[in-house]
């Protein structure tokens, strides 16, 4: 049995309330000490204020924040040992970069020698040295975030806030700098919280993610757990594309079902909360998961017509028509692309229940799958 390790950052039952309207409903979140957590979510989800309530920038109406033990709530931010970086990179324009970098360390009154020495490492660190006497404005974008990230962890916090720091760069410079930031917080050991609306920054940079939606977490896990495991249709269509088939929840033998125009579906999973009595259910079935055949023992299938081929080189998407039900998408992998299929070929689509998840029915479906087929 593992013991799993006293929380380094925790979070009860926090909230904010800007008049009548709930920034952040009621967030409780634990962080181990040297994990890297992404909060992702839609813009206004509430994000930024629970960023700025552990920062300590915006006062929680209720809850409580934990660091290292230490309950934060009459801390002074300046005094929580905190790093953080935002989107802007809010550099000092009249000090050069090492100047920039030292303001933490004078601030907290570290000796001229012992200031000199960590802002030299942490330029390194940056690959900055060569830039030390040059001033904000001489620097590129992607420069300019990399001071704000050395300033940000170069008198050694306990804890990184950064809110969306790539959002002002361009797509080639966001890459490379992510790897960078991955890199040397994980060298450094140092623990970070990361928010961004960019799932694939997410999902490249995580440890565990926790997904925003309307001022609170609606599910926190690592990649997979999210994309293989989601809890409510808010998540299963959110990170990635799925396929969702809505109807009365019914029990079938031990596993769970559901009863669909387009016949019974099944999964092993029958979770609890989802009782045979529950109203209405859906049933998620990922595109990859789905294949263009006849059931093999065991299997679930739906009869389709397809309505769009879309060829991606090294996967093939299918748009189909499930009578009854609607659109679905396949994704095929190129060593299994089918090259007979064109609009109006039938088809029987076939996949494996254990492929499928079943969540409670909603209508929190903010980020339909087909927007995605554009790319
Ligand atoms: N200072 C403020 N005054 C009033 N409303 C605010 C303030 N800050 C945030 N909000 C509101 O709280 C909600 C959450 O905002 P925010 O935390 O910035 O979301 P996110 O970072 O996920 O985009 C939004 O509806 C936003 O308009
Ligand atoms: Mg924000």
């Amino acid at each position: 049995m593992s013991i799993e390790p006293a929380a380094h950052l925790q979070l009860e039952n926090v909230r904010k309330t800007y008049g009548s309207s709930t920034a952040v409903e009621s967030v409780s979140l634990n962080v181990r000490e040297g994990e890297f957590v992404s909060f992702l979510g839609p813009s206004g989800s509430g994000k930024t204020t629970t960023l700025q309530m552990i920062a300590g920038f915006v006062q929680p109406d209720s809850g409580v924040i934990r660091l290292a033990g230490k309950d934060l709530t009459t801390v002074a931010p300046y005094k929580r040992n905190i790093g953080v970086v935002f989107q802007s990179y809010a550099l000092f324009p009249h000090m050069t970069v090492a100047e920039n970098v030292a303001f933490p360390l004078k601030m907290r009154k570290f000796p001229a020698s012992e200031v000199r020495r960590k802002v030299g490492l942490a330029l390194e660190q940056v690959h900055l040295d060569q830039c030390a006497d040059r001033k904000p404005d001489a620097l590129s974008g992607g420069q300019q975030q990399r001071v704000a990230l050395a300033r940000a962890f170069v008198f050694e916090p306990k804890l990184l806030l950064m809110d969306e720091p790539l959002g002002a760069l361009d797509k080639k410079l966001r890459e490379s700098l992510q790897i960078e930031i991955m890199r040397l917080t994980r060298e450094l050991g140092i623990t970070v919280i990361y928010v961004t609306h960019d799932q694939d920054e997410a999902l490249a940079m995580s440890d565990r993610i926790a997904i925003y939606n309307r001022g609170g977490i609606e599910q926190m896990g690592n990649s997979r757990e999210l994309y293989e495991k989601p809890e409510s249709m808010f998540v299963a269509t959110f990170m990635g594309d799925s396929n969702v088939f809505r109807g009365p929840v019914t029990g079938h033998g031990l596993s769970g079902a559901i009863e669909t125009a387009a016949g019974i579906l099944r999964t092993p999973d029958s979770p609890a909360r989802l009782s045979a009595r529950a109203s209405d259910g859906c049933l998620v079935v990922r595109p990859e998961k789905m294949h263009v055949r006849s059931p093999n023992l065991g299997e679930d299938s739906v009869y389709a017509t397809v309505t769009n081929v879309v060829y991606l080189g090294s996967t093939q998407r299918l748009l189909a028509e499930v009578p009854g039900h609607g659109e679905i998408m396949i994704k095929q992998s190129a060593d299994n692309v089918d090259s007979v299929l064109r609009p109006g070929s039938p088809i029987t689509v076939s996949w494996n229940p254990v492929d499928a998840v079943l969540v409670p029915g909603s209508d929190a479906v903010n980020a339909p799958s087909t927007e995605r087929l554009a790319v």
